[in-house]
């Protein structure tokens, strides 16, 4: 069977063939919108539906084309329908369904946050295994921070999320305050990485919200971050960064820790943007950690979640009057 993937969740055009036989991954094409981005300070949702728009039916051809397959040759359309930007997510499933239909193929729809969950599963590609099940899984993203419990493929339940802003969201904001371009949070570890010390890390005390439960709050840092930097001068940038990625970092792990103790699980996964963070890697050196590619937005990952339902034969067509939701409920 040969499924293709779509993601248009937010500001990445993406199309990918997964080949059921192996599997084997036969195109993952990312056409990424951050240059028009970076120009606003961040994401512009109608910016990013139109970029879909131009940028989409390419990616999908380029997929095509590295496959050397037609539309014909196709069995399955799988297309992220939530959550995301209710724009971006409305031109992938438009598109993926319009496709779908003139082809006379099946389509469904993945949510785009569980495929980040279960992304691990694309080391099977590599003839490789996913780490063995049960996973306590973070996934950190632009617009996600959320921590479940994965039990085995597809057996996932939900333990916690962010209250507000998402950890990535954060690191682009407060790069934002030290006069950083969007997406802020790979420059934030680079600088860190290169020119911190460990008592920069430690040089402003931002706020850690604690909260009871597996639930996530940045707004509060984002702000005391804000407000620092106002008064800050150039030599002040790097402990700024570096004191702010600690205290998102240290939210992160905590929760992270408390959900081993209490669910006595060991094996701890991490995906979404924020997964490539150096610093994180350093601060969870047991977690699996996908490929940064695979980390990232995708559509490796949406045919991998088409694929494990195949594999557990709860793979079904969606109905054609089957929309986009920003929303996961
Ligand atoms: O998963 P992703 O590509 O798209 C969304 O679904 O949001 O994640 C993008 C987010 C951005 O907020 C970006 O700043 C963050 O991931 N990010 C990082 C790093 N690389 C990407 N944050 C911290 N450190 C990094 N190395
Ligand atoms: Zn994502």
């Amino acid at each position: 069977m040969k499924i293709l993937a779509i993601d248009t969740s937010c500001d990445e055009s993406c199309a990918a063939i997964l080949e059921s036989q192996g599997p084997v991954l036969l195109a993952d094409v990312v056409h990424s919108h951050v240059s028009s981005m970076s120009k606003w300070g961040g994401i512009v949702p109608e910016v990013a539906s139109r970029e879909h728009l131009k940028a989409l039916p390419l990616a999908v051809a380029e997929a095509l084309d590295r496959a050397k397959l037609k539309v014909s040759d196709l069995d399955w359309i799988a297309v992220t329908n939530r959550p995301g930007l209710i724009g971006a997510l409305l031109v992938g499933v438009s598109f993926g369904k319009a496709l779908a239909f003139a082809a006379k193929k099946p389509f469904s729809v993945v949510d785009h946050v569980e495929a980040h969950l279960y992304s691990p599963m694309l080391a099977r590609l590599d003839g490789k295994s996913a780490p063995p099940f049960p996973w306590i899984a973070l996934v950190v993203s632009g617009g996600h921070t959320e921590l479940v419990r994965v039990d085995g493929p597809l057996e996932h339940r939900w333990l916690g999320a962010t209250l507000d802003d998402a950890a990535g969201e954060a690191f682009d904001k407060i790069g934002k305050c030290l006069g950083m371009a969007y997406p802020a949070g790979p420059e934030i570890d680079k600088l860190v990485k290169s020119e911190a010390t460990p008592k920069d890390r430690e040089r402003y005390a931002f706020p850690r919200a604690r909260l009871d439960g597996y639930d996530f709050s940045f707004s509060g840092l984002k702000t005391s971050v804000g407000l620092q930097a106002k008064k800050a001068t150039e030599a002040d940038r790097v402990a700024l960064a570096a004191s702010a990625q600690e205290a998102i970092l240290d939210a992160l792990v905590e929760k992270v820790k408390l959900a081993q103790t209490k669910e006595s699980i060991d094996q701890v996964v991490v995906t979404g943007g924020v997964a490539c963070n150096s610093r994180l890697r350093e601060k969870l050196p047991q977690a699996y950690f996908p490929s940064p590619r695979h980390c990232s937005d995708n559509a490796a990952m949406i045919g991998m979640y088409a694929f494990l339902q195949h594999e557990t034969k709860t793979l079904k067509p969606a109905p054609w009057a089957e929309t986009a939701s920003a929303t996961r409920s």
